[in-house]
């Protein structure tokens, strides 16, 4: 050995560069998952101080949705973000945050709490097949670890499993060589949830004396946990608030209160998300702008209320087996050791048991066709069999997966959620059946909404969901932005420069419910590209733009109509004067005759039309189809039409006594009124049909309107 290293340098000349296997083998050790993930922190999603605030307030509000809805309560989640630098100097790029996050799910039990906020790679999502929004189990302690390593501060968690037992308090920092917690301090409390942040500003103690922030009763069992670290709060794009304005969207059965810090990072305070709240609220006019619109976003001393849009939670999923046709050779290799390390049991049990759709008889055919009986075990399967046994799973014909495992945010509840977010005159939605692609069960939701604040000139915005989390980073790489683009828009009344977004005042909503999301990265931020995923947002967005399209057909073909009889009926008075002068004929005569005739003329101003564009009987009920909201107060007027009095003409000259009983006095028709103040927000399609300037109907008679019964149809 000493002789080699030896001749090496005297081939080379020089002294040695290489090292030598064994010098090697001194430096060559284990890497633990969180030495590993501190220094990748971007993989998670803590590549900068912006980004990492939102991932941080990301992963535990991620957190509480899921406990919540697990445990079967409606959830009530707090989001704090304190400043802790707030005399900083201007020019300071960023400070040190705290962040807490307090929701009123089951809490944690005592003994789970090392295991959960000081270990990566540690969660209860990973080993099953079930829709949720964690999955790897490396969600909040990578933020608390991020904390750590920025900070020096340990988490602070307190968290009360049971209602009548006090909370637990405990401080806790990850050893990152370990990637195990350590505990400084560990005692029981009453104070939950923590009194100190009832106090925090004006606002947080108005709503508290309201009952709406942080309220004992409400958070008789939760958890709060809080994180401090370097962060920079900015609004616009990517930040804290357009994640819980979304949040809040696809997740209208839950209450979010957002205390924002004191001071915003000014530059760049650039595109909020057009239409919403939260751009309302910028421009100064939040509150009770469209106060007839239903559970709207409210904002109380600089505190952020998204209020709760619908009273039931979404339903229970259930956790399902893996099916045969999505799993891996390896995988089903180690499945099997798997099962001979614990249950020792047969290759027919196994197969019947540790995958879904696998029948008894569908068993017996599958060993019988690799050789085994159904008594062979299934650890004294050769390799060549398990081999064999893969390749008849991909022949056979299964059914697919249950999809009981998915729960999709439904038609109902995305108009609702849509509804209160984004500003707009026109929204619809679509739930497409339930598809699998590589075995495993998912399910599409597309929705949009068109008009209203929305900005006409720029090109649509996707807002893109993974089991009801918004995704708000690397669109581009999404397999829904794709999506969109393929969608033939132009077909539905739309602009749409080639390849590219629908260009108008549009806002478009794709979401992916899985038991397993096919994320590009740890971060989480975009789907990868799957054919099956793809073609199903595909349909979802085709449905939803056939329904916009019909909208959008029949408002400009009534607009052209109504254009058209306001001409008429600007020069008619005029004519009936002159024909009255020439033949003597009584002039209001004339002029209701034309009149008669000019709205017979334009009728298809009060016209319906179906989904092919043909013209539908009056009484017709069924005209977009299901999953369709419109909002007659966001719908902007006619341009240019002043409404139009009918002349006032002399009393006619009588010819006879007959005619002279007949004439009424001139009394002015009444004029076109702008609709009333305080009509309701939603409207029927038979509403819109009386939506021209120049002749409004009657409006139909229409129940009163409730926050949590958005008039669909
Ligand atoms: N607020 C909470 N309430 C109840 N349980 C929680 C809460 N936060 C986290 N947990 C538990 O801790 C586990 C780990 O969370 P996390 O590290 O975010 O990973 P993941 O969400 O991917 O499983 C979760 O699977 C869940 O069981
Ligand atoms: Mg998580």
């Amino acid at each position: 050995m000493e002789s080699a290293v030896k001749e090496r340098s005297a081939q080379g000349g020089t002294k040695r560069r290489g090292a030598t296997a064994e010098e090697m083998s001194a430096r060559q050790k284990e890497v633990s998952v969180s030495e590993f993930f501190v220094k990748n922190r971007h993989l998670l999603g803590f590549d900068n101080a912006r980004k990492a605030l939102l991932t941080t307030v990301k992963e535990a509000v991620d957190n509480s949705l899921d406990a919540c809805e697990e445990a079967g309560i409606m959830p009530d989640i707090a989001v704090i973000i304190e400043d802790l630098e707030p005399k900083r100097p201007a020019t300071a790029k960023q400070s040190r945050y705290r962040v807490t996050i307090v929701d009123n799910g089951p809490g944690i039990v005592r003994k789970q709490v090392e295991n959960i906020f000081g270990r990566l790679l540690y969660g209860s999502k990973f080993h099953r097949l079930k829709m949720s929004r964690g999955q790897q189990g490396i969600g909040i302690s990578a933020a608390g670890m991020n904390g750590l390593i920025t900070t020096g501060r340990p988490m602070l968690i307190y968290t009360k499993p049971n209602a009548k037992q006090p909370a637990h308090h405990i401080e806790l920092a990850m050893n990152t060589k370990t990637n195990r917690a350590e505990v400084t301090l560990d005692k029981e409390t009453k104070d939950f949830p923590p009194e100190r942040l009832r106090a925090l500003s004006a606002g947080t103690k108005q709503l508290s004396q309201e009952g709406v922030f942080l309220s004992p009763e409400v958070f008789a069992t939760g958890t709060s946990v809080s994180i401090e670290l370097e962060g920079k709060y900015q609004k616009g794009r990517g930040s804290v608030d357009e994640f819980l304005e979304l949040t809040a969207i696809a997740n209208p059965h839950a209450r979010i209160v957002f205390v924002p810090p004191s001071r915003v990072a000014q530059e760049e305070v650039d595109d909020l998300l057009p239409g919403t709240s939260a751009a309302a609220a910028e421009e100064g006019k939040s509150k009770d702008s469209k106060s007839d619109a239903p559970a709207q976003t409210t904002e109380t001393g600089g505190v952020t209320v998204f209020p709760r849009g619908v009273a039931e939670l979404p339903p229970e999923t259930k956790e399902i087996q893996p099916h045969p046709k999505g799993i891996e050779l390896g995988i089903l290799l180690q499945m099997l050791k798997d099962y001979e390390a614990s249950e020792k049991g047969s290759l027919y049990d196994f197969l019947q048991t540790r995958f879904c759709r696998v029948s008894a008889n569908t068993a017996s055919k599958f060993c019988s066709a690799i050789g085994a009986t159904s008594r062979t075990r299934a650890g004294d399967i050769e390799p060549q069999q398990v081999e064999k046994l893969f390749k008849v799973f991909e022949d056979e014909k299964l059914a697919p997966p249950p999809t009981d495992c998915l729960a999709p945010i439904g038609v109902r509840q995305l108009l609702a959620g849509l509804l209160k977010g984004v500003k707009a005159e026109f929204y619809a939605a679509s739930t497409r059946e339930a598809a699998v692609y590589r075995g495993r069960p998912f399910q599409i939701e597309a929705a949009i909404a068109f008009g209203g604040d929305l900005p006409g000139d720029q090109a649509a915005r996707v807002i893109r969901f993974a089991n009801r989390v918004p995704l708000l980073f690397q669109q581009s790489a999404c397999s829904s932005f794709k999506a969109v683009e393929e969608t033939p828009w132009k077909n539905y009344a739309m602009q749409q420069p080639r390849g590219g977004l629908p260009v108008g005042p549009l806002v478009v909503m794709i979401h992916m419910a899985s038991v397993w999301v096919p994320f590009t990265s740890e971060s989480k931020e975009a789907i990868a590209d799957y054919d099956e995923i793809r073609k199903e947002m595909r349909l979802a967005l085709m449905e939803c733009g056939r329904k916009l399209g019909t909208y959008l057909r029949k408002r400009q073909k009534m607009r052209r109509e109504g254009e058209r009889r306001d001409v008429f009926e600007r020069y008619i008075g005029e004519i009936a004067k002159a024909l009255n002068a020439i033949t003597g004929e009584d002039a209001k005569r004339i002029y209701d005759a034309l009149l008669e005739q000019a709205r017979r003329k334009t009728a298809v101003a009060d016209q319906q039309l179906d989904e092919d564009g043909k013209v539908v009987k009056d009484d017709e009920e069924d005209d977009f189809g299901e999953g369709v909201i419109v909002v007659e107060s966001a719908i902007a007027p006619i341009e240019s039409a002043a409404p139009i009095a009918p002349p006032v003409f002399d009393a006619p000259k009588p010819k006879d006594g007959k005619a002279a009983k007949d004439a009424k006095p001139a009394k002015p028709e009444p004029a076109a009124k702008p609709a009333p103040k305080g009509a309701p927000a939603i409207v029927t399609k038979k509403d819109l049909s009386s939506r021209t300037e120049t002749e409004p109907k009657p409006a139909p008679k229409k129940k009163p309107f409730t926050d949590d019964d958005p008039r669909l149809f």
